[in-house]
């Protein structure tokens, strides 16, 4: 399959006034064309952050990006002019955020928010525009597309609001879509439906898609690959089942027994990780995860592994010293 996206040794920081917290750290990776790939991670782990900075769409000041790469069709997006890269947003990347609410425009009716993206990209008559965003509202599920394109997002339920934000975040015919926690504030059914929409639109128009989230169930439902992020890094990365049967990483086990999977038997309880994510302004020197892990060595404490392959597979790589050919030590499964 052919690359689509490949951000490599990205690291972004916010320059605040205890210092500067370092919340993207050397954090690379692609996606390949068709291809969904979840990022999972806890709270502050710079998911966000990591997909703000592909989308440039990070406040700076406070924000800066340090250093890296971020191609897109062979494209750097991250030394294109603003103007330029108006023409990536939203035509070639669509974004869904995780509050519709906030992301569409109160004053605005719901037609006018999806064509105006239409004829911005795409220079296209306002005729046409209107019936593409007829189709848009039909192909993302809202009944009576031809008059609920008349009215504003309050007359919108949650849901259906979530689902007008798809419309516009497709309606180009986008080749990457970023969602940033599409269904967090939806309840499990509407998530369902929502991420069923994502995924028929997916495979219908052949979007890539990058997915953040905290749902495991949607992980394993939506998506080819995952990649862990822990305070700032890339800890693991693998396909969803590399991940979901063999994590490599103390820390992706310790997030998959964390996180209510499907998978689940009734009386398997969850178990939280003990301790908290280290402070961003001072990152350790040896592995961020140390402090809290269960099978820190010596080495771990002073020095930051780098992803290594898994032996046998291609797709797998995890940033773990148990996996150093002089650790010696089995990797429990
Ligand atoms: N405007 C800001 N100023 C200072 N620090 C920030 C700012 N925005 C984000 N950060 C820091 O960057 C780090 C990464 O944040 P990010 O929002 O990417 O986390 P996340 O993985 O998306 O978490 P969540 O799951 O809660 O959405 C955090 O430590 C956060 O405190
Ligand atoms: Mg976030």
């Amino acid at each position: 399959m052919k690359t689509l996206l490949e951000v490599k040794d990205l690291s972004v920081s916010f320059d605040v006034y205890g210092g500067e917290v370092q919340a993207v750290r050397n954090v690379s990776f692609d996606v390949k064309k068709g291809e969904a790939v979840a990022i999972v991670g806890e709270s502050g782990s710079g998911k966000s952050v990591t997909a703000q900075s592909i989308m440039r769409l990070i406040p700076s000041p406070p924000s800066r990006i340090k250093n890296g790469s971020v191609l897109f069709e062979g494209e750097e997006l991250l030394s294109l002019s603003e103007k330029d890269m108006q023409k990536v947003r939203g035509n070639k990347i669509g974004m869904i955020f995780q509050d519709p609410m906030t992301s569409l425009n109160p004053t605005m009716t719901v037609g006018d928010q999806i064509m105006e993206s239409l004829i911005k990209h795409q220079d296209v008559s306002a005729a046409k525009a209107k019936s593409r965003a007829i189709e848009m509202l039909h192909l993302v599920g809202i009944p009576n597309p031809e008059s609920r394109i008349k009215q504003y997002p309050h007359q919108f339920s949650g849901g259906m609001r979530q689902r007008v934000m798809i419309a516009i975040a497709l309606a180009c015919n986008p080749s990457l879509l970023i969602a940033d926690e599409p269904t967090t504030a939806l309840d499990v059914t509407i998530q369902a439906q929502i991420m069923r929409v994502m995924k028929d639109l997916q495979e219908k128009m052949g979007t890539s898609i990058i997915l953040i989230t905290h749902d495991l169930g949607i992980v394993a439902d939506v998506c080819d690959r995952v990649i862990v992020m822990y305070a700032g890094r890339v800890v693991e990365t693998g396909t969803k089942w590399e991940i979901f049967q063999n994590p490599q990483h103390p820390y992706t086990r310790g997030l998959l027994r964390s996180l209510p999977r499907l998978d689940q038997r009734k009386d398997e309880p969850l178990i939280p990780i003990p301790g908290t994510p280290p402070d961003l302004i001072k990152p350790p020197t040896g592995c961020s995860f140390c402090a809290r892990c269960d099978e820190a060595m010596k080495v771990c404490v002073d020095n930051d592994p780098d992803l290594s392959a898994i032996k046998g597979s291609d797709s797998h790589a995890a940033a773990c010293w148990m996996l150093h050919p002089h650790a010696n030590r089995e990797v429990p499964v």
